[in-house]
């Protein structure tokens, strides 16, 4: 398929999607999001791929939504529109593990697409911010929400209404981040995370993301009560047995189920 603003790429069972808009810094414009949410449902639905990376260029993962596409709607149309979309949404829906591998600017909505991935490996370049404040308005695909679970209240608050941007050791310090790389090992760092994931069990991987994924969403009972079923559930595979089997016998578990 012809893409306009990314690039995609199946690398083993790893499907890497390349935001490509680098006139506007990655700028989330509407037919970025409509490709992303294409090559994402793609990847969802093709039994090759266990494990996916979004990533940017060097200087910018995303510096936001398109301002520019933003500044002559009224209220009535955003309104009506539901802007911004459910096609927004898409990553945070997946089913299958993402990685956000970021360097350079994330900011606003592009701060807000990484944190809809499951986790973010960040270059030392990195900068994080919600700078919708400063244009006169506020986050609007998570920023208020996925930032103040992930790093607290205080620091959300700091972040959306100074406008100013982290840089990757305080992303790391609050934990908005899972690790930091020099720029120039990002891509093979987040590729063999991703191959890690993507050589185990896919069912099994799905069924951990989906519990981590419970926390946010419930009480502490509720999810403990989830996290037991489904633990439960990975009793029913296949897969369980021989990995169990694969540790005692010392040798490398062959998943059935990739
Ligand atoms: N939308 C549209 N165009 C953008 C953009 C954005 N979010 N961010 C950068 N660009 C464009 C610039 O307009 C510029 O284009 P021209 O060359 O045609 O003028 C090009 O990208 C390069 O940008 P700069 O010249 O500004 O580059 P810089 O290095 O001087 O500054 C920057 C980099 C600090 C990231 C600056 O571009 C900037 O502040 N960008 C906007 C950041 C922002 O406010 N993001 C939030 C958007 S609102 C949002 O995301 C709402 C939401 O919750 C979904």
């Amino acid at each position: 398929m012809a893409y306009e603003y990314i690039l995609v790429e199946k690398r083993d069972r790893v499907g890497l999607i390349t935001l490509n808009r680098p006139e506007a810094l990655n700028a989330l414009c509407a037919g970025l999001i409509d490709e992303l949410g294409q090559a994402v449902a793609l990847f969802e639905a093709d039994d090759e791929i266990g494990c996916l990376v979004v990533t940017g260029s060097e200087r910018a993962f995303a510096a936001g939504a398109d301002i520019k596409e933003m500044i002559g709607k009224d209220f009535q149309q955003v309104y009506r529109e539901d802007f911004i979309t459910d096609d927004w949404e898409v990553l945070a829906k997946t089913r299958k593990p993402v990685i956000a591998a970021v360097a350079g600017y994330a900011l606003g909505g592009g701060c807000e697409v990484a944190m809809m991935c499951d986790f973010i490996i960040a270059a030392e370049n990195a900068k994080f911010g919600q700078p919708e404040i400063t244009i006169g308005t506020i986050p609007g695909a998570g920023g208020t929400q996925r930032l103040t679970r992930i790093v607290g209240k205080s620091k959300a608050m700091d972040m959306c209404l100074t406008g100013r941007m982290m840089d990757a050791d305080e992303a790391e310090r609050c934990g908005l981040v899972s690790r930091v790389v020099p720029v120039d090992k990002l891509m093979e760092e987040a590729m063999a995370a991703a191959a890690k994931i993507a050589g185990h069990s896919l069912p099994v991987t799905m069924i951990a993301k989906e519990s981590v994924d419970r926390s946010y969403e419930t009480t502490l009972s509720e999810g403990l009560r989830f996290e037991r079923r489904v633990f439960h559930s990975t009793f029913a595979l296949d897969d369980r047995r021989e990995g169990m089997t694969a540790f005692a016998e010392k040798r490398k578990a062959d998943w059935k189920h990739r």
